[in-house]
């Protein structure tokens, strides 16, 4: 579904994603793993068509989308929860989780794919018409996730989204995924919790200094405690 080719990108003059290679198959989870400042944030956001300077090939779904701005990427199906969550302060939940179908040709269907969206997130239903910046730390992160949803995307790119998560609601999310998964999304995650990531994952990558410098399945990784040690300890 995603085929990322010998892909480069810069912040001005600092190559920060040095020729990575990696694949997600349709119907995977696939983590990316790796210390802070390694470039899986930038990888992702590379990915999306959000890093302006950058080289090599990104496929999804068959075409070749290196060069497509960002709101193509998104109607073909690819959706993005960046790091920072980014709810708007002053809009209630359901209008934040409207805002995820703005450039989606599935405007019309709005209603449906709240009432569907606040069947998988109990939480956000119970606060619907409530602003979404009145929500915890965990429930605005949930709230991310599920306007991503909103489209009904192929694929999802997910960054840290455990971060500075209370633990019960770290559950639910990871439960989410498997859910999300059984539904036929494609996710590609980059998460520091890895126990919790390899738990639910396929296969997984390790990117160290701007390179992916390990790959295995998530099964070999979860019982390599030398690789983990060596690249996923903050
Ligand atoms: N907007 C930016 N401008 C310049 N350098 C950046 C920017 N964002 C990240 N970097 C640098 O790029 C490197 C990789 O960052 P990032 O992709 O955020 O890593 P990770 O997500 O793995 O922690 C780091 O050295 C970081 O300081
Ligand atoms: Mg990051």
């Amino acid at each position: 579904m995603l085929a990322v080719d010998k892909l480069h990108a810069w912040y001005g003059r600092s190559h920060v994603v040095q020729g990575i290679s990696l694949e997600v198959k349709a119907g995977e989870i696939v983590t990316l793993m790796g210390r802070n400042g390694a470039g899986k944030t930038t990888t992702l956001r590379t990915v999306m068509g959000l890093v302006a300077r950058r080289a090599g090939s990104v496929r999804f779904d068959g075409a070749e989308i290196l060069s497509e701005p960002p709101h193509r990427r998104f109607r073909r199906g690819l959706g993005y929860v960046p790091e920072d969550r980014r709810i708007v302060p002053g809009l209630s939940v359901r209008e934040n989780l409207r805002l995820g179908l703005l450039a989606s040709p599935r405007l019309r269907e709005e209603q449906r794919l709240i009432e569907r969206i606040a069947g998988t997130f109990p939480r956000l239903k119970e606060r619907i018409d409530q602003d979404g910046t009145s929500l915890s730390g965990g429930e605005q992160q949930m709230l991310a996730i599920a306007r991503a949803m909103m489209s009904e995307p192929k694929m999802i790119l997910l960054d840290e989204p455990s971060e500075g998560i209370m633990p019960v609601l770290v559950d639910e999310m990871f439960a989410l995924f498997r859910k999300m998964k059984e539904s036929g999304t494609t996710i590609l995650l980059v998460e520091q919790n890895v126990e919790r990531a390899l738990a639910i994952s396929d296969r997984a990558y390790i990117m160290d200094h701007g390179e992916i410098v390990f790959h295995d399945s998530a099964a070999n990784l979860i019982a390599n405690q030398e690789i983990q040690e060596r690249y996923c300890s903050i």
